[in-house]
């Protein structure tokens, strides 16, 4: 017999649409679940830091995750390299790497 899940596991749907909140200005878009962070982050016409085309290897795209941190893609194996090798703090982010699943809201310190 297959696993049940209730709507509350059910996984996101591609295409649908996610809200991202870019602090401390509040500015908000909707973006298609699968978009990429820092895609969203230029979509918004907002800085983003970045030297390495997107790859997972600078890590200057990194962003702190106010809210909705389990609204994102588990780290790929590149994000996990760099969250060890930079020491990352738990609710920080290369947004290049980390897809939105669902609502989140994140911060730079530049911004
Ligand atoms: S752009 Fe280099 S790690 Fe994200």
């Amino acid at each position: 017999m297959p696993p049940q899940l209730s709507l509350f596991e059910l996984p996101p749907i591609p295409g649908q649409p996610a809200s991202v909140t870019f602090l401390p200005s509040g500015k908000s878009i909707a973006v298609a679940v699968g978009t990429v962070l820092l895609e969203a982050i230029r979509q918004a016409k907002l800085p983003v830091a970045q030297s390495c085309g997107g790859f997972g290897i600078c890590s200057w795209c990194k962003v702190r995750v106010i809210e909705g941190q389990e609204n994102l893609s588990i780290p790929s194996q590149p994000e996990q390299r760099l969250i060890q090798r930079q020491s990352f703090k738990p609710n920080e982010r290369a947004s290049c790497q980390a897809e939105i699943l669902g609502d989140v809201a994140v911060t730079t310190t530049y911004w």
